[in-house]
C-alpha cells in the first residue's frame, strides 16, 4: 500500500528532481582529452573499492546521454542535478582548457532545457584533477583559488542557461572520508591535512561562490552538505558530551562558518590544528547563499570513544531499526528534523534536498521488471517527511532523489543499487524500477493537487 502524501504543502514550482554526478556515470575516462581524476587513481589502487571496480565505463552515460534525459522526461521530472568533471574541462587542474570537455556539457545542458528539465550544476564532486592532487590538493590554499578559475570558466560558457548552481558536493567526504579516515579518494590518514582540507574547500566554495557571480549574473548559488540527525546512546554525560562532538564534526563545523558564525570553538580544541587562515577568509567562506542543499541518508547514534579517533566519538548499531542494503539506518524523522534546524537555526531562506535515496540489492524479474518495494516505502517516507517540515515552515523548494541511474557507489562499486533505474552493467539496458513509476505518479499527483 502505497502512503497518502500531502503534496500540496509543497509550492506550485517545487522542483522534482534526479541527482547523479560525473565519475559515478559517465565513464569515457580517457576520451576528448580528459585527464585522470583523484579518483581514476584511488579506484585503480589494489584494495581500496568493492570487487575493484572502478569508474572507466560506469552507465556510460558519456555516450547514453540522450537516452538518459529521455528517461528523465518518462519520470515526468522538472529538474537535474549533475555535476562536471572538473577534469574534462581543465584536465591539468588549471591553465589549458579542453573545448571538448566544455562542448559536452554545453550540449547536455540545452538538451536538458529542450525537454523542459532545468539543470543544478555541481562543480566539484569530489574529482579533483590528479594534476592538483600531485601539487597538494585540497591541503592547498592553491586549490582553493584553482577552483574558483574553473568555476569561472564553467559559469562564462554556460551561465546563460543554467542558473542553478552549486560549487561543492559533501566537502567533509571529501575532507573527512577522503584525509581523515582513507576511505575515499585522495586516501590519506592524516588530521592536520584533513582540518587543511576542510578549510581549504570552504574556502574555495566562497572564492567560487563571488567567481560564478561575477561571470554570470543572476546565478543562483549554493552548497550542498550532508548531515546527519546525531543522538546519544544514553543519557551518560560522557555519551552526551560525544554526541556534541559528533554534532560539531559533522554538522557545526560546515554550517556555522558558511553562516557567518566562524568555526566552532570546541571542534578547534577536539581537532586541536591552526586553520591557514587569512584576514578576510571568514568573510568570503560567509557570502550569502541563495540557496543550500541538503543531502540526508541516515541518523547517527554516538557513544564516547576516547582512545577512537577525532571526534571521539563512536557511532552505534541500533537494534531492530528498519535499514537499507548498505546497512544504513533508516530515519525518514531525521530528514524533517534537518530542515527545520537550518530553517531554524541556521535562518537558510531557500533549501533543496539535494540527494536522498537507498541502495537496495535489485534484479530483474523474468518479465523485465525491477520490484523495489524497499525503495519505493523509502521514497514515500522521505518525500513525506518533506512535507511535514514544509508545513512546518521550512522554505523547501526541491526534491531530488539519489540517484537517476543505478551508478559507481563509491568505495563500494557496483553492487550497491541507489538508481530509481536499474542499469544492466554488461548491456548497458535501462529499466525503469517500481520506484521509479512511484515517483512519477507522485510529480503527477503533486501538479494535479496545483492545477
Ligand atoms: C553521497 C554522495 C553521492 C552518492 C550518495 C549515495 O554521499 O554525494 O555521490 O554516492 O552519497
Amino acid at each position: 500500500m502505497s502512503e497518502s502524501l500531502d503534496l500540496a504543502a509543497f509550492p506550485a514550482d517545487f522542483l522534482w528532481g534526479t541527482a547523479t554526478s560525473a565519475y559515478q556515470i559517465e565513464g569515457a575516462v580517457t576520451e576528448d582529452g580528459r585527464a585522470p581524476s583523484i579518483w581514476d587513481t584511488f579506484s585503480h589502487t589494489p584494495g581500496k573499492i568493492d570487487n575493484g571496480d572502478h569508474g572507466d565505463v560506469a552507465c556510460d552515460h558519456y555516450h547514453r546521454w540522450p537516452e538518459d534525459i529521455d528517461l528523465m522526461k518518462r519520470l515526468g521530472t522538472n529538474a537535474y542535478r549533475m555535476s562536471i568533471a572538473w577534469p574534462r574541462v581543465l584536465p591539468g587542474g588549471d591553465g589549458q582548457v579542453n573545448a571538448a570537455g566544455l562542448g559536452f556539457y554545453d550540449r547536455m545542458v540545452d538538451a536538458l532545457l529542450e525537454a523542459g528539465i532545468e539543470p543544478n550544476v555541481t562543480l566539484y564532486h569530489w574529482d579533483l584533477p590528479q594534476a592538483l592532487q600531485d601539487r597538494g590538493g585540497w591541503t592547498e590554499r592553491d586549490t582553493a583559488e584553482h577552483l574558483a578559475a574553473y568555476a569561472s570558466l564553467v559559469a562564462a560558457r554556460l551561465g546563460d542557461r543554467v542558473s542553478q548552481w552549486a560549487t561543492l558536493n559533501e566537502p567533509l567526504c571529501s575532507a573527512w572520508i577522503g584525509h581523515l579516515e582513507g576511505r575515499m579518494a585522495p586516501g590519506l590518514t592524516d588530521l592536520t591535512a584533513a582540518v587543511k582540507a576542510s578549510y581549504h574547500l570552504l574556502l574555495g566554495h566562497g572564492l567560487a561562490t563571488q567567481a560564478i557571480r561575477a561571470a554570470a549574473p543572476g546565478a543562483q548559488t549554493g552548497l550542498v552538505t550532508n548531515h546527519s540527525t546525531v543522538a546519544a546512546a544514553s543519557t551518560r554525560p560522557e555519551d552526551i558530551a560525544a554526541a556534541t562532538r559528533m554534532d560539531g564534526h559533522i554538522n557545526r563545523w560546515w554550517l556555522d562558518p558558511v553562516y557567518g558564525r566562524g568555526f566552532p570553538a570546541d571542534m578547534l580544541d577536539v581537532y586541536g590544528v591552526e586553520l591557514p587562515e587569512r584576514p578576510g577568509d571568514l568573510n568570503t567562506i560567509a557570502a550569502p547563499l541563495d540557496w543550500h542543499g541538503v543531502n540526508y541518508y541516515f541518523p547517527a547514534t554516538v557513544t564516547e570513544d576516547p582512545g577512537g579517533p577525532v571526534p571521539y566519538a563512536r557511532e552505534i548499531r541500533l537494534p531492530d531499526v528498519p535499514r537499507t542494503g548498505l546497512d544504513w539506518q533508516i530515519d525518514a524523522d531525521g530528514l524533517e528534523a534537518l530542515l527545520l534546524r537550518l530553517t531554524d537555526d541556521y535562518g537558510v531562506r531557500k533549501l533543496y534536498v539535494t540527494e536522498n535515496g537507498s541502495a537496495f540489492p535489485d534484479t530483474v524479474a523474468p518479465d523485465g521488471t525491477v520490484h523495489d518495494p524497499d525503495r519505493t516505502r523509502y521514497l514515500e517516507q522521505h518525500v513525506n517527511a518533506c512535507t511535514r517540515a514544509a508545513r512546518k515552515g521550512a522554505p523547501l523548494a526541491g526534491y531530488y532523489v539519489w540517484s537517476l541511474l543505478d551508478n559507481f557507489e563509491w568505495a563500494y562499486g557496483y553492487d550497491q543499487r541507489f538508481g530509481l533505474i536499474h542499469v544492466d552493467y554488461e548491456t548497458q539496458a535501462r529499466t525503469v524500477k517500481s520506484s521509479g513509476l512511484r515517483y512519477a505518479e507522485m510529480i503527477r499527483a503533486h501538479r494535479d493537487s496545483r492545477l
